[in-house]
């Protein structure tokens, strides 16, 4: 008898060549179209693949019967109402690892570019001017960098701020002693990581616990002249607290690839002169794009195909 054809749905911007395995599978239908505006009918589709544009709500999901497993071509999983998934019986997968190198590089370029007024140098340079006072900086050596969070990309920005000969502290309730100790990091609380670091880059994923971490409350325990940077997902600072601690001049600057909500066009935070901020690019390189979009196309292949899902 003939194999069952699957469809497949890639409802965000995708790297084609990572998505070579289920673009070359005989049984696997590839549909390009975004969910929400899909001319494939929703109760055709298998699979579907996002980045995190896409949100997948319940109600998406109820009007998705066929649908069997999600794959989000990155780490964040906080766009697909996960409670509905399960209940649905949809295996949701991500990509955990693909992106870490380029997430902590974008962090890292945020953090000196910060700390140099890059951007606004360039900026005012491109409007005619030369003005070398108002871009006087700060050295990063000696300085404390405060990581919260310290999975695999708060890792990686560690290494790389120690190479800037920086001192790291790290504030996460899963880092164990052996962990703080391979990446030569001190562990502290995040007591001590709003009261001693001269930077502070948050690296969890958005949940309940950390919605809002970083708030009016926990911000006036910085350090006065902070640097505070989120490359990791919208509303783990609050926003509106973040503008208001950056005008009163208690935070000196802070860097922001991620918004509460996105696209965030003409954002408040974008007409602060101490604000550098990024379209949500961090894992926006060629090579983090092809890592994730490979590693779910497989996943999810394998999937269809019969065999367990690994990051179920
Ligand atoms: C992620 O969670 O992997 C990043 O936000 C990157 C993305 O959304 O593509």
């Amino acid at each position: 008898t003939d194999k069952e054809m699957f469809t497949v749905l890639v409802s965000d911007q995708m790297d084609k060549e990572g998505l070579k395995p289920v673009l070359e599978s005989s049984l696997v239908n590839v549909v390009f179209q975004p969910v929400h505006d899909t001319s494939v009918p929703l109760d055709q589709i298998d699979a579907l693949l996002i980045r995190s544009a896409t949100t997948v709500t319940k109600d998406l999901l109820n009007r998705m019967p066929r649908l069997k497993i999600i794959g989000r071509a990155g780490v964040g999983v906080d766009n697909v109402d996960m409670d509905a998934a399960t209940s649905n019986g949809v295996v949701v997968i991500n990509a955990p690892d693909g992106n870490t190198i380029s997430t902590a590089e974008h962090t890292f370029a945020m953090l000196a570019s910060l700390v140099r007024n890059i951007p606004q140098a360039n900026q005012s340079m491109k409007k005619g001017k030369w003005d070398r006072k108002a871009y006087q900086g700060a050295e990063l050596y000696g300085k404390t960098l405060g990581v919260i969070g310290f999975g695999r990309i708060g890792a990686e920005l560690a290494a790389r701020a120690r190479g800037f000969r920086m001192n790291v502290i790290a504030f996460d309730p899963f880092l164990t002693k052996s962990r703080a100790e391979k990446h030569r990091v001190t562990p502290v609380d995040l007591e001590e990581v709003l009261s001693k670091s001269d930077f502070i880059s948050v690296h969890t994923p958005l949940t309940k616990e950390t919605k809002g971490l970083l708030n009016k409350e926990t911000l006036q325990k910085t350090k006065q002249g902070v640097y505070i940077l989120n490359c990791a997902r919208g509303g783990i600072i609050d926003e509106k607290a973040l503008y208001e601690a950056i005008e009163s001049r208690h935070v000196k600057g802070a860097a922001i690839d991620v918004f509460e909500e996105e696209p965030a066009i003409n954002h408040p935070l974008t007409t602060l002169d101490q604000v550098i901020t990024t379209p949500h690019i961090a894992a926006s390189t060629s090579e983090a794009q092809k890592n994730v979009a490979e590693q779910v196309a497989i996943e999810v292949l394998d999937y269809l195909n019969g065999k367990p899902a690994p990051h179920a």
